[in-house]
């Protein structure tokens, strides 16, 4: 048997421990953190996204007959039935992604039965390494295998944001589920929002001595929702002005239509989806100096005219370029949560310590920090009872 990640043999251990005797399945997805092309999925616009080696992993199996569903966590060592109404467990529930998933199937057509599952991850809660989308991830893989729905990637990315999108009800775009999905090891994956189309793109950091240093900020998440579903809105209205569908197609030129807010907005997206484009170029020619001025620009352009970034992120930015950083940028939804640097490898205690003494002596929450090498996606573990598939197949076409 391959080797497993620590979250699947941790689920595996759970699901023996709770329910006794063998999982049908184990499948496991990883977070993600987005290299640039921020707040431009929801409008068709292209996103350059790669996994991490933080994972959710899920033991499954069917059940007895007749048996009420159960999801169990070992991290939070509780049981959930998986019949439930939103929030039924008081508040937001790790609980809702998986049941999510289910409903989503529901309305889609796809009939799963009932099953135990147990959970085990380590991805960061809550820092914007996307831990949702890898539970959704997981979960859609380990139903697909114990109920035989032959779904391909795609389509189980889409009913995973719509899970997020009508059970949870939050508003995000493709971004997380597809990457978590449909990424690989050693490689970026630049993604078209609106087609789907996605494909593969080098990025071997270590070969180029480099390593991407992710901040976790720890800034408040307050406004986290609103705020995202705000800037969703505006920007949404700043096509309708133009009289576009989305904001993917929206030149240069046609922003001197707009004015105030929408321009703001619609202004990030525009220059954002060209610079993912050109990020694209530049990693396919080995250009990381140009990826990196990139990478910076992106984050200005998130601090100034989409408004989403904080005082840890931006000061991370500059300690970043400081130490000798060939890129650096806020990451995901914005309003708290990560940011990451792309720094050469010998500098990256450097940075960590100029960190940790400046957001002290500014009095910002103490980062955390982790470097990711880009990792592989969503998989049904081989070797299990029913996973006969390898890595990135099955639900995997
Ligand atoms: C969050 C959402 C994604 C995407 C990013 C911003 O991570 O879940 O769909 O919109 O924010 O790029």
């Amino acid at each position: 048997m391959m080797p497993l990640h620590p979250t699947e043999s941790r689920a595996l251990g759970a699901y023996r421990e709770r329910f006794g005797g063998e999982p049908e399945v184990l499948a496991s997805a990883p977070g993600r953190v987005n290299l640039i092309g921020e707040h431009t999925d929801y409008g068709g616009g292209f996103v350059l996204p790669c996994a991490v080696g933080r994972r959710v992993a899920v033991a499954a199996g069917r059940g007895l007959p007749d048996e009420p569903g159960v999801l169990f966590s070992s991290d939070f060592g509780e049981a959930r039935p998986l019949q439930s109404e939103p929030g039924a467990d008081g508040g937001s529930s790790w609980a809702d992604y998986p049941r999510g998933v289910v409903w989503a199937l529901g309305e889609a057509g796809y009939e799963a039965g009932g099953f135990r599952a147990a959970f085990a991850g380590d991805v960061p809660l809550g820092a914007g390494l996307s831990s949702s989308a890898a539970v959704e991830a997981a979960t859609v893989l380990a139903l697909d295998r114990l109920f035989r729905l032959d779904l391909d990637r795609r389509e189980a990315a889409l009913l995973c944001r719509r899970a997020e999108n009508g059970y949870v009800g939050v508003q995000s775009g493709i971004l997380d589920q597809f990457a978590s999905l449909m990424c690989r090891e050693g490689e970026a994956l630049f993604v078209d929002c609106r087609t789907l189309e996605a494909r593969p793109v080098p990025l071997d950091l270590d070969r180029a001595n480099l390593s991407l240093l992710v901040c976790d900020t720890n800034a408040p998440r307050v406004l986290a929702e609103t705020g995202y579903n705000d800037r969703r809105e505006v920007s949404e209205r700043a096509a309708k002005t133009l009289g576009l569908a989305e904001l993917r197609d929206a030149s240069p030129g046609d922003l001197e239509r707009l004015g105030g807010e929408e321009l703001r907005r619609a202004r990030h997206v525009v220059t954002e989806n060209a610079r993912v484009l050109r990020a694209v170029e530049a990693l396919e020619g080995g250009d990381f100096r140009e990826f990196g001025g990139l990478m910076y620009a992106s984050h200005a352009s998130m601090r100034d005219d989409y408004e989403i970034s904080t005082p840890s992120h931006d000061a991370f930015v500059e300690l970043a370029r400081e130490a000798g950083a060939l890129g650096a940028r806020l990451t995901g939804g914005g309003f708290g949560g990560c940011a990451i640097s792309l720094v050469p490898s010998e500098n990256v205690d450097g940075l960590k310590q100029a960190t940790f003494s400046r957001f002290a002596k500014l009095a910002l929450p103490r980062p955390d920090f982790y470097t990711f090498l880009p990792a592989a996606g969503a998989r049904v573990v081989p070797g299990q009872p029913s996973g006969q598939a390898e890595a990135n197949g099955g639900a995997g076409r």
